[in-house]
Formats: structure tokens, sequence, C-alpha cells
């Protein structure tokens, strides 16, 4: 038998976990489960060794699941992914492009519209998730990114099946009249609350509207990891995720993938 001495009432789990573990407890090796006051634990010990484990995604989940992560990428899409890497690009990470490809296999849309263009690279994902019959409407502010884009769109000869837009997401938001089976947003996040009420308008009933990097580095989730110059987009940030939360038109989940990616499907008009 082990015992575990817990000397103080307190432990430290990961970095930033304090949890009340309540005095002493005399445990046999193996698996078992520990409710605490704040937090329900799994806790696995080898000898003298404990592992506490919560139930929400710590890095070495992330690590591991991301070992994991497959989706198609074309030798086009392989390079552009090293070029972004080179060059300080902004491009998704591999485990959204994988939630992406599943979500457009799944929902199988006709129409894209992507906030966000960079150089092009979950377009011609979205592209090859959607297959030949998709379109992508895509919008970029960025002379050098666009013509990027441009060239990456006709290497991979799908040019044809791109309305490329250059210029202000929200103004041209406003303009735009078709309807789209999705929205992207992956543009600028202080924005996001913004560009809501045009998603709306141009999200067809059942349409999805996905946006990236919600959870902005955790910093919508926990104050001590709030940077002072970041506080405006945060706050505008949390305001977004309320309201798309509890939007009367909206159904939504927010996953911790990647820096956080909402989903919400568009009930009615
Ligand atoms: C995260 S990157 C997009 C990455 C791209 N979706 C991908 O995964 O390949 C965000 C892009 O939004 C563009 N952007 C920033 N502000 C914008 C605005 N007001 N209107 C349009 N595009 C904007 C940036 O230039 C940048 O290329």
């Amino acid at each position: 038998m082990i015992i575990l001495e817990i000397l103080t009432n307190t432990a430290l789990i990961g970095n930033d976990f304090l949890v009340s573990l309540q005095g002493w407890k005399e445990f046999s090796p193996g698996q078992a489960h520990y409710s605490s006051e704040l937090y329900f634990l799994e806790y696995i010990f080898f000898e003298k060794n404990v592992i506490f484990v919560d139930l929400i995604n710590r890095e070495y989940i992330e690590e591991y699941l991301s070992s994991l992560v497959n989706y198609t990428e074309t030798p086009i899409m392989k390079e552009m992914r090293s070029i972004a890497i080179d060059k300080a690009y902004p491009i998704i990470r591999p485990e959204v492009a994988a939630l992406l490809n599943i979500i457009i296999r799944i929902k199988q849309p006709q129409s894209i519209l992507e906030i966000g263009t960079s150089i092009g690279y979950s377009g011609l994902l979205m592209l090859q998730s959607m297959g030949s019959e998709g379109h992508l409407t895509t919008v970029e502010n960025q002379d050098e990114l666009i013509r990027t884009a441009r060239s990456n769109f006709e290497k991979q000869k799908v040019l044809q099946q791109v309305t490329l837009l250059q210029g202000d997401g929200g103004e041209i938001l406003h303009y735009l009249e078709n309807k789209f089976d999705i929205i992207f947003l992956d543009g600028p996040k202080a924005q996001y609350l913004l560009y809501l009420p045009d998603c709306l308008r141009l999200l067809k009933q059942e349409g999805l509207l996905i946006c990236d990097d919600v959870l902005f580095y955790g910093m919508v989730a926990k104050k001590e990891l709030l940077q002072k110059r970041k506080i405006t987009i945060v706050k505008r940030m949390k305001k977004f995720l309320r309201i798309i939360s509890d939007h009367p038109l909206l159904d939504t989940t927010i996953l911790p993938i990647g820096d956080g990616i909402s989903i919400s499907v568009k009930r009615g008009e």
C-alpha cells in the first residue's frame, strides 16, 4: 500500500490549478477518482509519483492529439505551410484544418465566405473539401497577400472557383448580397462583433458561422493571462462569444482546438 501524504490542504496541479485536497488519504496502486470541492479529478499513481489529471485540455493531450492530426495536404499546400512558417504568415493550425475539413465534408456546402485570406492556405483546404462544385469568396486587405493567394489558387488550378476580394472585411461584408452556406471568420479578431449582423444577414438558414482564434491565447477565459495591450480585443471577443452563445438565431458551441474555434448554426430568419 502506498500512502499519499498531503502536508498542506492544497496542491498545485499543472501550472495553474490550486485544488483543495482536504487532508490525508490512503490509496492502493491503480486508478481511482477523487472528488474535491472545486474540481473532479482523475489520478493515476505509480510508486510514489502521483500524477493528477484534470478533465480539460492539458498540453500533453494537445500534443498527443496533434500527433494524430491527418488531412490531405497537396504539395502546394505543404509548400505554403513551410513558407508561412518562414515568413511568419498566420495560417490555420493543422488541428483547425482537420476540423474544417470534417465539417465541410459533413455539411457539403456550395458556397463559403472567408474573411482573412492570407496566402490562401485555408481557402485551398476548404475548396479541396468542397470539391469541384464549391465556390469560395475570400476577403483580404493586404496587397501582397492577395497577389500570393491568387498565384497559389492558380497553381492549384482552382482559381475559377474563387472570388478574391481585396479590401476591408467590414466594408465588403456590408455590400455583399448573395447568401452563403458557411462563413469562416479568420480576419481581425477585434472586429468579429462588428461583423456579426452582416454575417447573420449573409448566412443561409442552417448555415454555419465558424470563427477562429476565439479563445485568444486563453486570455478570454483567464484574467491572469491578460496582457494590457490586449484588453480591448479580449473584451470585444468575450462580448462576441457571449452574444453568439445567447443569440436567438444561433446554436453555438466553442471548442478548445487550436486557439479556440466557435461553430454556430443559424436556425432561421
Ligand atoms: C489569420 S490570417 C488568415 C489566415 C488564413 N485564413 C489561412 O488560414 O490561410 C488573418 C488575415 O486577415 C487579414 N486581415 C486583417 N485585417 C483585415 C481586414 N480589416 N480586412 C480584411 N482582411 C484583414 C490579415 O492581413 C491576415 O492575412
